[in-house]
């Protein structure tokens, strides 16, 4: 399959490099990223060990394949840009699939390309840019696809197939847009709670005030699901939530680790896309509209 990988930095390249072993894969990332893949190859290392020879290029320009998989693998805020330059290389039959976390990657993606063409999921694996070339792979996870229609399609039961032959452990599921809010809504109560309290995930169960405030947010971004037609049971969430926080204890979550950088989060895309949903069916989400600007202070004034 011909895959082109949009946002190749710590998860699109560790999805490329293991991708790149049976497909013909590009890579598209930032230029130091680039330069360093094309003179010592991308290398992996953490749990998986690896080093490819991938193509990686900076900019969208002509591709030497006709592309059948677009990798959308840059963060929330910044799928509008990518995506549009992006539209000169998709074509009628390319797919092009949101691997992200946020709730408006895929309304960004239909800016342009159409909806039948868009396909979404979700990954557990946990991975960090180490430095121009370099990955490490933080967490071994698993990959849930799927149409957003929920049909069980033979195209995305062949893109899962190409995942589980590069040992990306992948499942299709028929309803990916639950899954999706599922993560923003465990991704709610930890990324803006240890942004803002410079915390390991773990802490958040150590400390009682920070526990029951967990609570409280997946008790509104749940309602919030609810609301707007994703069934979820608070119980459900709350102790897949927690069960979140205990296996990744030790990590500093990726929304805390862009704060360290001075980088922009997601913040919005999660606990803001939270907000605008919660408003328009006038579900009361005070802790989520707090948490937003809060972050905010950090990056983004
Ligand atoms: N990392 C993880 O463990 C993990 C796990 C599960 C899900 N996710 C999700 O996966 C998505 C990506 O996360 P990540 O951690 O891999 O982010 P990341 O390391 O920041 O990777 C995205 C890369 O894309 C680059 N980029 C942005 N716009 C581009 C464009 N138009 N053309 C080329 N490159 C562009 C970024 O460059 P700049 O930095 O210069 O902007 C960055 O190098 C997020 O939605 C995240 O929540 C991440």
């Amino acid at each position: 399959m011909n895959i082109v990988v949009l946002g190749a930095g710590a998860i699109g390249s560790l999805f490329g490099a293991l991708l790149s072993k049976k497909n013909n894969v590009i890579l598209i990332g930032r230029t130091s990223h680039v330069n360093a893949i094309n003179k010592n190859g991308l290398s992996i290392d953490g749990k998986t060990q690896l080093n490819v020879n991938v193509s990686a290029v900076d900019s969208v320009n002509s591709m030497p394949f006709s592309v059948d998989l677009l990798i959308v693998i840059v963060k929330s805020y910044d799928t509008k840009s990518a995506i549009d330059q992006a539209k000169q290389i998709i074509h009628d039959r390319t797919v092009v699939l949101s691997l992200q976390n946020g709730l408006d990657n895929i309304k960004a993606i239909e800016h342009v390309v159409e909806r039948r063409q868009i396909i979404a999921g979700v990954t557990t694996h946990g991975a960090f840019f180490s430095k121009p070339g370099c990955i490490k792979h933080t967490g071994v996870g698993k990959t849930v696809l799927g149409e957003l229609d929920g049909e069980s399609s033979e195209r995305i039961k062949n893109i899962g197939n190409i995942f589980n032959l590069a040992e990306i452990e992948t499942v299709v599921s028929k309803n990916i847009i639950k899954e999706i809010w599922i993560k923003a809504v465990i991704n709610s109560c930890i990324n803006p709670l240890t942004a803002f309290f410079g915390c390991r995930n773990g802490h958040l169960l150590e400390n009682p005030i920070l526990e029951k405030i967990v609570e409280n947010v997946c008790e509104e971004s749940t309602s919030v699901a609810n609301a707007y037609g994703i069934k979820l049971s608070y119980q459900d969430m709350v102790n897949k939530t927690k069960e979140v926080i205990r296996e990744t204890s030790e990590n500093y979550s990726s929304m805390l680790q862009s704060v360290r950088k001075g980088k922009k989060t997601e913040i919005d895309s999660i606990n803001g896309a939270l907000v605008n949903i919660g408003r328009t069916y006038s579900i009361d989400v005070p802790l989520n509209e707090i948490l937003v600007p809060l972050v905010k202070t950090f990056s983004e004034q």
